[in-house]
């Protein structure tokens, strides 16, 4: 690894092409989902290794629940088994894992398997990896903007004092910035994904399906932020 490469604190992953991919390969959607969700655990390491702090993960939006039962009844248990058995390792690599998104109408299993793994990793401080998961960026604004009135309402802070920084505190979880923000599968959005902690994010869209998102080009998008001259509204340089 090159020990010159500037490496950003917090990195989001849109995990996208997961169907895509299986559908050129003749496969179910479902046979795609497992293969990407598989490749991200590696990618979860790796980041890890390299110094990455903070990795946010899209892995389901509050709107994928519009997706046939059939798939997304796959992706509920194919949650379960990676928090209750695959994505394990993540904490024996020192990794703390924490989970953003409205719990409502996530099936109990699942729900009981992420406590599970943010219970048995709270103490880790190699890393934090977030899973994104039921999770919608004006949702996630929207429930902060209630607990923040609430706040007012029950005196516990006056209008006045409410800063930029009551707001990150008040968000799903109070994280840095995004810095970089990896998007695969060729699409040029962000599908709702981290809305406010997106603000001043650079945006990196590779073509590959996730399922064929490799360490090597997970450097490679590393390599690519290091080209970027990131302004924040000043001059340029
Ligand atoms: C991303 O892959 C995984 C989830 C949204 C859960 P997709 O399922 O969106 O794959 P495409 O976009 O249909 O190829
Ligand atoms: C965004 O992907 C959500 C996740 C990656 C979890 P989608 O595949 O759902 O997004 P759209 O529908 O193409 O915008
Ligand atoms: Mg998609």
């Amino acid at each position: 690894m090159n020990k010159d490469l500037i490496i950003p604190t917090h990195v989001g992953i849109i995990v996208d092409g997961n169907g895509r991919w299986a559908q050129n390969k003749n496969l179910s959607r479902s046979e795609g989902h497992r293969a990407g969700f598989y490749r991200l655990k590696e990618i979860c390491i790796y980041a890890k290794e390299m110094g990455i702090k903070y990795l946010s993960l899209y892995v389901f939006s509050t709107e994928n629940f519009k997706r046939e039962k059939k798939e997304v009844d796959y992706l509920m248990n194919l949650f379960v088994k990676l928090y209750n058995d695959e994505f394990l390792d993540l904490i024996a690599n020192g990794i703390k894992v924490i989970f953003s998104g409205r719990r409502e109408p996530l099936p109990k299993k699942v729900l009981s398997a992420m406590d599970k793994m943010e219970e048995a990793s709270k103490n880790n401080t190699e890393a934090v990896v977030n899973f994104c998961i039921n999770y919608g960026g004006q949702s996630e604004i929207l429930d902060m903007t209630k607990k923040i009135v609430q706040q007012v309402v029950d005196g516990k802070i006056k209008t006045d004092d409410i800063t930029l920084e009551t707001l990150r505190e008040n968000l799903y979880q109070n994280l840095p910035p995004l810095d970089y923000v990896i998007r695969t599968s060729g699409e040029l959005r962000l599908s709702n994904f981290m809305l406010y902690q997106a603000s001043y994010a650079e945006f990196y869209f590779p073509k590959t399906y996730f399922p064929d998102f490799t360490k090597n080009d997970f450097y490679d998008a590393i390599v690519e932020f290091n080209k970027r001259n990131r302004r924040f509204g000043g001059n340029a340089s």
